[in-house]
């Protein structure tokens, strides 16, 4: 794993950028796996930028995501998908873009996703956020983590870091559409994004843990060979 300690938010979405725009030049039929959650949000307007500055085109780009609520709709304004829609893909014109969708907790809907992941094939790069217990997409600290994508419960205190998006915390869901660590770790390079003083215990455990334990979901990333961790100063000193 390699750690880039940048000054703040600005700077950890500026260098983050610069990564996934160099692999966009080089290769513009890029596969990209996307995160939602405030961590991407200035990744995501340095992409932007460098489309309406004509530095890349997403015309060839395709992308998949993480995860999603369940029982929220698509057009709601909680999704993840219209995250997407405001943060990303009402600005640049992708190629193809997917989110897991599930309208309620059956096994189907995560088993379709799987099937198009099979289809989709291997990510170049996976984008990533770290919740403040640990946990990478919605992979939950835990006694197991699941291989492929999933109906999973939130851990309370993903709901409760989740609930500042929301009026009350009782309206965050409790379930959510997930990919498992084996679709995480089917990209060539990974990306975490990590800032702000709540994920300092993680990125702390992540970054000098040595041990891989399922109750620290990231730490699994330390087997991945290609994982960029770009850390602002107050995530990484506390
Ligand atoms: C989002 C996701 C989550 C977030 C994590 C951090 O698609 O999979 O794992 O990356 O909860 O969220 P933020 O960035 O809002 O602190």
């Amino acid at each position: 794993m390699k750690v880039i300690v940048c000054k703040d938010y600005d700077d950890m979405s500026k260098k983050a950028a610069d990564l996934v725009i160099s692999n966009i030049k080089e290769k513009p039929q890029i596969k990209l796996g996307l995160a939602t959650g405030s961590s991407p949000i200035g990744l995501y307007k340095n992409l932007i930028s460098a489309n309406e500055d004509g530095e890349i085109s997403f015309k060839f780009a395709k992308s998949v995501n993480l995860d999603e609520y369940i029982g929220i709709d698509p057009a709601n304004d909680q999704s993840y998908q219209y995250f997407m829609n405001e943060n990303l893909f009402n600005h640049v014109s992708f190629a193809d873009t997917k989110l897991p969708y599930a309208p309620e907790n059956d096994e189907k809907y995560a088993e379709e996703y799987n099937k198009y992941l099979d289809d989709f094939g291997q990510r170049d790069i996976q984008i990533l956020g770290i919740g403040e217990n640990g946990h990478i997409a919605f992979n939950e600290p835990g006694e197991v983590l699941n291989r492929r994508t999933s109906i999973v419960k939130l851990s309370q205190s993903t709901i409760e870091a989740n609930s500042r998006f929301f009026e009350s915390e009782e309206d965050v869901p409790k379930y959510a559409i997930s990919m498992g660590m084996s679709d995480i770790f089917n990209a060539k390079t990974i990306i975490l994004l990590a800032n702000g003083k709540k994920k300092h215990d993680a990125v702390k455990k992540l970054i000098e843990g040595n041990t891989i334990d399922p109750k620290l979901p990231a730490s699994f990333l330390s087997l991945h060979p290609n994982v960029y961790i770009y850390v602002d100063e107050e995530a990484y000193r506390g």
